[in-house]
């Protein structure tokens, strides 16, 4: 087991048998852990303790009223929280274990803690895939996991983003090596015949539209409601995004998309590219560790090439759209 000491206060461990027994122990006590996921690193703990979801929050500075994503094994264990309606069986028989998360109807009778919903009747699910998936299993409790950065921030898609950003104030982050998904999950919430597409994500729209076979309504850009975590800033780097840029100035970063730079490239800062070859899949797996790199370069800006909306573009747009936005409203 490989020991990698960032700080005095957090320490790495690659995601083997040993650090699925140093994080059990972690989450059996009340404390957090930083877990890898398919989607991006979570910040976990258990979902039933209100003290340890507590912890989360302190950890991430994120705003109180903005409800946790749970993580679950599977279908059996999510019915022990929540009421299935047909559709979302459907969609959980499909894409779980996967980047999914869906929102369901609270059980009558169930002990996620209040802290996680945000007191809201209803709960966001999802079954992840690999040390998640174990580590759930291990405990046999459901784990809230956001994402592990300080709220507003970009997500950490490696263990190195994960101690970097919350540096001292998680103990035990778990390596994996680099998120293959790179985005976070696809929220959807079945609302008798609508299916909401509350966050694009992971998963494609296009996708679950198929598994189901109708389309899906999008959320309104404000629709600040439905998930309050989409803060129109959210995901923010230090120093501003312009989007859909034909040029770069040589003191800005350009963050490229496709075989073809913008104009200015050559002089540019610096440049990465999401995907040369233009794959959204790729460029999804990308977008957080690059959006860092740039960030840390010291460019006065990240410039960002235009991405087509079609397949994970949509949620790696979503994602650059919040980064853009103007800081400071919420
Ligand atoms: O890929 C992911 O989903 C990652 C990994 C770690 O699993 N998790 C993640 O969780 O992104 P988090 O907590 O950062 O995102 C939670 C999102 C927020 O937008 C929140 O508002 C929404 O889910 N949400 C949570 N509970 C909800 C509920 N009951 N109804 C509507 N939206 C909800
Ligand atoms: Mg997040």
């Amino acid at each position: 087991m490989e020991n990698d000491r960032i700080s005095a206060e957090t320490t790495i461990l690659q995601a083997d048998a040993a650090a699925l027994g140093a994080a059990r122990t972690a989450v059996l006590a009340g404390d957090i852990v930083a877990i890898p996921t398919e989607t991006v690193y979570g910040l976990a703990a258990d979902a039933t303790h209100g003290e340890a979801v507590a912890k989360i929050f302190a950890a991430k500075q994120r705003p109180a009223f903005n409800p946790l994503i749970c993580h679950v094994s599977d279908i059996a264990m999510a019915e022990r929280y929540v009421t299935f309606d047909p559709v979302s069986r459907v969609l959980a028989g499909r894409f779980w274990p996967g980047a999914l998360t869906l929102v369901l109807p609270l059980a009558e009778s169930h002990d996620i803690h209040p802290l996680v919903t945000a007191g809201l009747a209803t709960v966001a699910l999802r079954a992840p895939r690999g040390f998640g998936a174990q580590l759930i299993e291990a405990v046999d409790r459901p784990l809230a996991a956001p994402s592990a950065n300080p709220s507003g921030r970009i997500s950490a898609t490696t263990a190195q983003a994960v101690a970097r950003e919350l540096d001292g104030r998680v103990r035990l982050v778990i390596d994996a090596g680099p998120a293959p998904v790179g985005v976070e999950s696809t929220i959807i919430k079945v609302d008798g015949d609508t299916v909401r597409l509350l966050r694009p994500g992971g998963i494609a729209a296009e996708d679950i539209e198929a598994a189901i076979g109708r389309p899906l309504v999008r959320a309104e850009q404000r629709a600040a409601i439905e998930a309050p975590g989409m803060l129109a800033s959210h995901y923010a780097p230090s120093v501003p995004v312009r989007l859909d840029a034909a040029r770069v100035e040589p003191s800005e970063a350009l963050l490229g998309f496709g075989p073809v730079r913008a104009a200015g490239a050559k002089h540019a800062h610096a440049v990465l590219v999401l995907s040369e070859t233009g794959d959204p899949v790729e460029a999804a797996a990308n977008l957080f560790e690059h959006m860092h790199r740039l960030d840390a370069t010291g460019a006065t800006a990240i410039a960002v090439e235009p991405i087509p909306e079609a397949g994970l573009g949509e949620a790696i747009n979503d994602r650059l759209r919040r980064a853009a936005a103007p800081r400071g409203q919420s």
